[in-house]
């Protein structure tokens, strides 16, 4: 079975303190923390990773398989950068675009996402619920008969 990848890009490092009114108050390691005690609960394995060089984030995507699931909060990158949407495109990867904030709320240059046509889709404007609805979703991408079954003996 595949593995969940969840990458961090620009400045997610300083969540908790960074302008709390778009970002909340919990620290990425905080996220992660919820994050691995879902994945754990589901018997998946989630790589949970933050980085500020753009280069790592290509080079992290380009390692990943089609078996795997990528969450992938891009930061600013998402509004900048082509070399990130081409990784994406480049990979089989199923992508998924999250965004603490809404940015289709925010600052012109916050509402056009590059990634946004190369991803299966987007949550944003959840706060940390981005994260652990798009884990839940994962999680049943990853493993669909389980999921399945669960859902049936429900
Ligand atoms: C962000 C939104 C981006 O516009 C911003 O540059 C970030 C965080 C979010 O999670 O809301 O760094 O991706």
């Amino acid at each position: 079975m595949g593995k969940i990848y969840v990458f961090n890009g620009p400045n997610l490092n300083l969540l908790g303190q960074r302008e709390p009114r778009h970002y909340g108050r919990q620290s990425l390691r905080q996220i992660e923390d919820e994050l691995q005690g879902m994945a754990k609960a589901a018997a998946v394995e989630c790589d949970f990773r933050q980085t500020n060089h753009e280069g790592v984030l290509l080079d992290w995507i380009a390692a990943l398989s089609e078996e795997d699931f990528l969450i992938l909060n891009a930061g600013a990158w998402t509004h900048t950068s082509i070399a990130l949407r081409d990784a994406l495109a480049g990979v089989k990867v199923p992508a998924l675009e999250i965004h603490l904030s809404n940015i289709h709320a925010r600052e012109e240059f916050r509402q056009h996402s590059l990634i946004a046509a190369v991803c299966i889709g987007q949550i944003c404007g959840l706060g940390k619920q981005s994260y652990t609805l798009a884990l839940r979703y994962a999680i049943d991408a990853l493993r669909p008969v389980a999921a399945h079954t669960e859902e049936a003996e429900r």
